[in-house]
């Protein structure tokens, strides 16, 4: 089955919907007949959008949910499920970066970090997983290559990453024989919102971005991939070549991946090394 058909009519919630590759991903499954919901804290914002994931009103769903407050995800999973009648695909997208040494790091970055991409995946999933398992359906957690090979400077972004991988690579052992797709997908630098949100030592946004953003992956050929990679109900895809060749780098010689890391962080505007 090609990927364009394997969407329609399938049930999918998108956290982080609002902006970025959460954003182009809706767009997408909308156009390939999917019902959509629509997750972030951004109510508005995802309403004004939500004409560009269907033109029909009644195939999306824009739900304001803070993916860190438990109750917010348990009730995006129940509303999803008294609009549309079930879960087919629930994309654990939403997610915050981090940019300061942790010498300098008030440790409530941290904290937030894992709170939202860490806790929110497996707070989504607690409350999406009972109909996932009735639907045969999937769960993808999207992290990136910091959850293969650490990046400085972001220790909250790496740990919360790495930890993703450990839940999702667990869940899908645990599901191996009900059916359940686990798909743990790693983007590589992808122009997006996601460098000026980015929580510096204090915990206020960076505001600007130490990437030319026009250079890196759009957040639709991103979109793309995860599309292809639902269809094919992949347990892994990691993007970008400079993406691949990091992972395994880090797999095969890690010290000197360690040293490559740091002299090409050395190089970034604004380092944190300087
Ligand atoms: N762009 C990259 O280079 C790259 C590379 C690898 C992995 N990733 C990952 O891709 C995912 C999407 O990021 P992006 O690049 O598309 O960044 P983005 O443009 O900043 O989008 C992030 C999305 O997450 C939502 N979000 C943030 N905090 C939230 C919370 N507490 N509750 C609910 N939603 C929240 C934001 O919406 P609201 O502010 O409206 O809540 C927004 O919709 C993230 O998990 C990121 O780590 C990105």
């Amino acid at each position: 089955m090609g990927y364009r058909s394997y969407f329609k009519d399938k049930v999918i919630v998108v956290t982080g919907a609002s902006s970025g590759i959460g954003l182009a991903s809706a767009r997408l499954f909308g156009s390939l007949g999917a019902f959509v919901v629509m997750a972030a804290r951004s109510l508005e914002k995802m309403q004004e959008l939500s004409a560009s994931v269907s033109q029909d009103p009644s195939r999306v769903l824009c739900v304001k949910a803070d993916v860190s407050v438990e109750d917010d995800c348990r009730a995006l999973m129940e509303q999803t499920v008294e609009r549309f009648g079930r879960i087919d695909i629930l994309v654990n997208n939403a997610g915050l970066s981090m940019r300061a040494m942790f010498a300098d790091l008030d440790l409530k970055v941290l904290r937030t970090l894992m709170d939202v991409n860490f806790w929110g995946t497996v707070q989504c999933t607690k409350y999406a997983l009972p109909h996932l398992l009735k639907t045969k359906g999937q769960v993808v957690g999207v992290i990136s290559i910091a959850g293969y090979s650490a990046l400085p400077a972001r220790t909250g972004y790496s740990s919360s990453k790495y930890a993703i991988r450990g839940f999702l690579d667990t869940l899908r052992i645990e599901h191996l024989k009900d059916g359940l797709g686990v798909l743990v997908f790693a983007p590589g630098y992808t122009s997006s919102n996601v460098r000026n949100a980015a929580l510096t030592a204090d915990g206020s946004a960076q505001g600007k971005t130490p990437l030319e953003e026009g250079k890196l992956m759009s957040a639709e050929e991103c979109a793309l991939h995860l599309a292809k990679a639902l269809a094919r109900r992949r347990s892994e895809v990691i993007l970008t070549g400079l993406g691949k060749a990091t992972v395994a780098f880090h797999r095969l010689f890690p010290r000197l991946t360690d040293r490559l890391t740091y002299s090409f962080i050395a190089r970034e505007a604004d380092s944190p090394f300087k």
